[in-house]
């Protein structure tokens, strides 16, 4: 069972997550780059109740991971800490952030699928990446709400079940979408990129395999 959330970047994403994982009753640790003191002013005004650490020790207490860092950084987070968590990839390619990165434009896969070669023992869910920062808290909305939006979910089936809680816990309809594959379906560009979608809506735009299998 998940009780403390690890989130790794402590921007715009890794704060709207740490405030929504406290009103969702989780322990959150969150880091940045550096020093626990170069977050610690930030982290008591905009993530009052949240702990800040260093990544390594973020990652160390955590039940569950979130990589909320630019993905051109995510290779500043050392895959040795992360061998055997539960991570959440909430990154997007997003060129004008993170210029030309010829590994994700010249590869077919999805981007968690690029990312989750260089953390060969993570157990890599992709979800929180389609909705924008500012829409987390807004959005969040009590299971059964007739409002509830969904998250689409990829990665493997038992890491994404657990990961699927934590989104529910989180005031979203979690969606399996299926493998880390799939997460390309709700990368940048995609339609539900971006959008606010029921989970019926998602599982439609995700297509009729996904909407068969759920
Ligand atoms: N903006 C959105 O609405 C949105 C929505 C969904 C997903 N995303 C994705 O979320 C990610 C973060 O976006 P953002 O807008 O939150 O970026 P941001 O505001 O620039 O924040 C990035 C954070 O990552 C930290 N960081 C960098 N390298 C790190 C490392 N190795 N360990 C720990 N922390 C590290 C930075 O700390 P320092 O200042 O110390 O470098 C900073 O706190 C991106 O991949 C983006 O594609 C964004």
């Amino acid at each position: 069972m998940v009780s403390t959330i690890g989130i790794l970047g402590a921007g715009r994403v890794g704060s709207a997550i740490a405030r929504t994982a406290l009103t969702a009753g989780y322990t959150v640790h969150i880091a940045g780059s550096g020093p626990a003191a170069d977050i610690q002013l930030i982290v008591d005004i905009v993530t009052p109740g949240a702990v800040a650490m260093t990544a390594a020790d973020a990652v160390a207490t955590a039940d569950l991971v979130i990589l909320a860092v630019p993905l051109h950084k995510y290779r500043s987070v050392d895959p040795a800490t992360l061998a055997g968590k539960i991570v959440i990839d909430t990154m997007n390619y997003w060129q004008p952030i993170d210029g030309d990165l010829h590994e994700f434009t010249g590869d077919a896969r999805s981007s968690s699928e690029v990312v989750g070669d260089y953390f060969p023992g993570a157990r890599l869910v992709k979800t929180l990446n389609h909705i924008g920062y500012h829409d987390l808290e807004a959005d969040a909305r009590p299971a059964g709400d007739p409002e509830r939006h969904g998250l689409a979910l990829a990665g493997d089936p038992e890491t994404a079940a657990v990961v699927a809680e934590v989104i529910n816990r989180f005031g979203f309809d979690p969606v399996y979408a299926g493998s880390l594959a799939a997460g390309a379906a709700f990368e940048p560009g995609s339609p539900i990129f971006g959008g606010r979608h029921t989970a019926r809506e998602l599982l439609i735009e995700l297509g009729p395999a996904v909407a068969e299998a759920a």
